[in-house]
C-alpha cells in the first residue's frame, strides 16, 4: 500500500528514468502517450573498446550524467517540477549496478518533490513503446527482441502479461553481437551483420532451431556455434570464408524461426495484433520478412519508430502509466531486481 491516494482522472505527467544497461535516459511523458521530452545518452563509444558492456563502467557513466539529464528533461518538457504526477524508474531486469543508479536518482527526486515512485519493468517498457504512437488492441502478442531478451508475450488485456515463449540460452541481439564479433565487427555488431547480409549474393546453409514442435521457446546458441564452425573449417582449409554469405545464412535462420513462431503464436491465441519491440526490431531483414508474412496472413503488425525501439525512458513512462492508473506505487525501500518477472509486474485487477 502507499501513502498516496489513487489518482484522479487529471492528466498524468510522469518523469521516467532508464539506466538498466548502457543508455542513460530521462523522459517526461503525458498520460502514457505523449512524449514531452526524451533525453538519451548512449555509452556505446565507451564500451566499444572492451567489445561489450562492462557493468562497472556502465554504472559510473550513469552516475556522471544522470543529475544533469534529470534537470534537462524537466526543462525541455515545459512542466514545472511541482506539476509532475510521479517519478518512474526501471526496477529490472538489467545490470544491478546500473539499475541502482537510476533507482537512487528517482527515489531522491520523488522524496524531494513528495511524489509517488513507480518501479517499472524494462520489457513492459519495450512493449508499451507502441503506445507512444498508437492505440493497442487486445488481445495482442508482443515479439520482444533485444540484446538481453527474446520473448513472446501474450497480453489478454491492458497491463496483463503472459510469457508464452522465451530464449533458453542467448538473446537474439546477443547472438547477433557474438556472430558479429566472430566476423570481425565492433560492438554492438547487429547492424553490421544486417548490412552485410543484404550485400550477399548467396547464403551459407545453417541450421534452424525449432525445438519441440509446439514450443514457442527459442535457442540461438547452437546457431552461433554453427557459424563459428563454418569460419574455423574454411580457415583450416586455408580458404577465406565468405563472410557475407555467412551473415546472410545466420540472418535467414534467425528470421525464419522468429517469424514462424510469432505468426503461429498470433494464430493459436487469437491475438488481434502483433507488436515488434526491442533493439533488434531495427533489423531490416526481420522487419521486411515479418511485414511480408503478416500481410499474407492478414495480421496487423505494429513496429514503433526506431528511436522508441532501442532503450529509452519514454517507453518506461508509457509502461509506468499503467501502474499510475491502478495506483500501484513503490515504497522508498524499493530495490533493484535484476531478474524482475514480467508476469508478476502485471497490473492488479
Ligand atoms: O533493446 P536494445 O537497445 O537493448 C537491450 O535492451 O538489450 O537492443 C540492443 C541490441 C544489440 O544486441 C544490437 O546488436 C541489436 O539490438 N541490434 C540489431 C540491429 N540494430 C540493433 N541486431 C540486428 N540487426 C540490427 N539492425
Ligand atoms: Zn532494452
Amino acid at each position: 500500500m502507499s501513502i498516496y491516494d489513487k489518482p484522479t482522472d487529471q492528466d498524468a505527467y510522469i518523469l521516467a528514468v532508464e539506466t538498466s544497461c548502457d543508455e542513460t535516459s530521462v523522459a517526461v511523458v503525458k498520460n502514457g502517450r505523449e512524449v514531452l521530452s526524451n533525453l538519451i545518452f548512449s555509452q556505446i563509444e565507451t564500451h566499444k573498446a572492451f567489445g561489450g558492456v562492462v557493468p562497472e563502467v556502465a554504472s559510473r557513466k550513469h552516475v556522471e550524467s544522470i543529475t544533469q539529464m534529470l534537470e534537462e528533461a524537466v526543462v525541455q518538457s515545459g512542466i514545472a517540477p511541482a506539476q509532475l504526477s510521479a517519478v518512474a524508474v526501471t526496477q529490472g531486469p538489467g545490470l544491478v549496478g546500473a539499475l541502482l543508479v537510476g533507482i537512487m536518482a528517482a527515489k531522491s527526486l520523488a522524496f524531494a518533490l513528495d511524489k509517488p515512485l513507480i518501479g517499472t519493468h524494462h520489457i513492459a517498457g519495450h512493449i508499451y513503446a507502441n503506445r507512444l504512437v498508437q492505440e493497442i488492441e487486445y488481445p495482442c502478442m508482443a515479439l520482444v527482441v533485444s540484446g538481453g531478451h527474446t520473448e513472446l508475450v501474450l497480453m489478454e488485456k491492458e497491463g496483463h502479461f503472459r510469457l508464452i515463449g522465451r530464449t533458453r540460452d542467448d538473446a537474439v541481439g546477443e547472438a547477433y553481437d557474438k556472430v558479429a564479433r566472430a566476423l570481425g565487427f565492433p560492438y554492438p555488431g547487429g547492424p553490421y551483420v544486417d548490412r552485410l547480409a543484404h550485400e550477399a549474393e548467396q547464403a551459407t546453409l545453417l541450421p534452424r532451431s525449432w525445438l519441440e514442435p509446439d514450443s514457442y521457446d527459442f535457442s540461438f546458441s547452437g546457431l552461433k556455434s554453427a557459424v563459428l564452425n563454418v569460419l574455423n573449417q574454411s580457415r583450416m582449409r586455408g580458404e577465406e570464408p565468405d563472410l557475407a554469405a555467412i551473415a546472410r545464412g545466420f540472418q535467414e535462420s534467425v528470421i525464419e524461426v522468429l517469424v514462424e513462431k510469432a505468426v503461429r503464436a498470433v494464430r493459436e491465441t487469437g491475438a488481434k495484433e502483433l507488436l515488434l519491440c526491442g533493439g533488434v526490431a531495427a533489423n531490416r531483414g526481420l522487419r521486411e520478412a515479418l511485414a511480408q508474412r503478416c500481410d499474407q496472413e492478414e495480421i496487423v503488425l505494429r513496429i514503433p519508430p526506431l528511436k522508441y525501439c532501442t532503450d529509452n525512458a519514454a517507453m518506461i513512462g508509457a509502461a509506468a502509466y499503467l501502474k499510475w492508473k491502478s495506483g500501484e506505487f513503490a515504497p522508498q525501500t524499493m530495490k533493484a531486481e535484476p531478474g524482475l518477472s514480467l508476469e508478476a509486474w502485471s497490473v492488479e485487477d
